[in-house]
């Protein structure tokens, strides 16, 4: 994919602020932490078109972005971070779920995990969320430079089969790009 232009639109938290949905969305998942605004900045070759922080708990709104004005791209705040304000962990389910329902041009939502660790309560939650609104996942296992290529390998087998998934999940670095094109794969599928 060849991305020309990347426009950041504005931030939300609630179905009043959305952007007009004009365009087809792909919106990105996760915990806190795990390398959301990382992958949409690898995949779109920008540095900093999304924020992106080693402190957790950086994207707390809903933060919405077009990709060569063909569609839309959606940086959904990450959960399971014990240092947000408690405010803020009150409000992001109800957000979350809000933005799942309500979104009429939502093609499909890519969720990412951290190779290293077992899918948590909140990621398996999200997965039940998902299904109940009949929106099969990406899935996307990141940070995949820190491990060795078998326990990758031996990671994609445990946690597909942790999630029930049908198919297998992508092994993707955002330091080395490495799965970017299979992402990509992903993603113009879900767009046509
Ligand atoms: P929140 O916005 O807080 O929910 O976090 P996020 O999911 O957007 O994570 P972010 O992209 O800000 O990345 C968090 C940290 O992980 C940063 O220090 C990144 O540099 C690092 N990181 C992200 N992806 C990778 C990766 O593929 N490999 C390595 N080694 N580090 C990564
Ligand atoms: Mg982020």
């Amino acid at each position: 994919m060849k991305v020309v232009s990347t426009e950041f639109i504005k931030s939300a938290t609630k179905p009043e602020q959305y952007p007009e949905g004009l365009l087809p969305e792909i919106a990105f998942a996760g915990r806190s932490n795990v390398g959301k605004s990382s992958l949409i900045n690898a995949i779109t070759q920008r540095k900093t078109l999304a924020r992106t922080s080693s402190k957790p708990g950086c994207t707390q709104l809903i933060n919405f972005f077009t990709v060569n004005n063909q569609f839309s791209f959606v940086d959904l705040p990450g959960y399971g971070y014990a240092k947000v304000p408690e405010t803020v962990k009150r409000t992001w389910g109800p957000m979350i779920e809000m933005y799942l329902k309500n979104r009429a041009s939502l093609k499909d939502v890519i969720l990412i995990l951290d190779v290293r660790r077992d899918p948590s309560e909140q990621d398996m939650a999200l997965m039940d969320w998902l299904r109940y609104y009949q929106i099969n996942p990406i899935v996307v296992l990141t940070k995949i430079d820190k491990v060795s290529r078998n326990q990758a390998k031996l990671r994609q087998r445990q946690i597909k089969e942790m999630l029930g998934l049908s198919s297998e999940a992508i092994l993707f670095s955002a330091r080395t790009g490495e799965g970017k094109d299979a992402v990509w794969g992903c993603i113009m599928e879900n767009l046509v």
